[in-house]
């Protein structure tokens, strides 16, 4: 067959570790609970950006300077980012990836989060800390979506324009920031908490 597949998405997902998520995540949970209470601005800023739900992106978005368990939890994510970025095959110059923002999302029902992506990073992606039976997934959108123009419809057999990681606690997903994602409304009645992260490479 004289085709090949060209222009690769690479996306990563593993458990952080692979022994004592449960006591981890439930230390992580309750810091993402207590910051919630504390975090007047990002209850603010979330009131009028994150409908329904509350995250702090816009106000505490460095928590791994801030708290030794997320400093912790940096490290761990720092061993995953590099392999990714490994098999990305970056070459670094000399530099280093670095984890550059860091903060949580908390999903009550119907909280939703649309298609966006990272700009100013080049690696992004989220650990799930609380994922009760049934919440949303992180749904990724094929690249190439846009520029489909009068193309007809695909085969059942072709690769789905669209495709979903199932929101599992303990797991780490990396994908390239650059890669548009959302996550769709929380239908179950317990919330769903996220740590999301953006690395730099200096
Ligand atoms: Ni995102």
């Amino acid at each position: 067959m004289p085709v090949r597949s060209y222009f690769p998405t690479l996306l990563y997902r593993a458990p952080l570790q692979s022994a004592g998520l449960t006591r981890l995540n439930a230390d992580l949970a309750a810091e993402c609970r207590q910051l919630r209470d504390f975090d007047a601005a990002g209850r603010r800023w979330s009131a009028k950006n994150y409908p329904g739900g509350y995250t702090s992106y816009a106000s505490m978005n460095e928590l791994h300077r801030f708290s030794s368990t997320f400093a912790a939890l940096e490290k761990k994510l720092l061993r995953h980012a590099r392999a990714y970025a490994r098999a990305l095959e970056f070459d670094l110059r000399g530099r280093t990836v670095r984890l550059s923002d860091c903060w949580v999302n908390i999903m009550p029902p119907t909280a939703a989060h649309s298609l966006h992506l990272h700009p100013l990073s080049f690696i992004s992606g989220t650990y799930y800390v609380v994922t009760p039976r049934g919440c949303p997934g992180l749904k990724f959108e094929d690249p190439r979506l846009s520029k489909f123009m009068a193309a007809p419809p695909r085969l059942p057999t072709a690769a789905p324009a669209h495709v979903t990681f199932p929101a599992r606690a303990g797991d780490v997903v990396l994908f390239e920031s650059w890669l548009r994602h959302e996550v769709p409304a929380n239908r179950v009645a317990e919330e769903r908490i996220s740590i999301s992260f953006n690395f730099s490479w200096s």
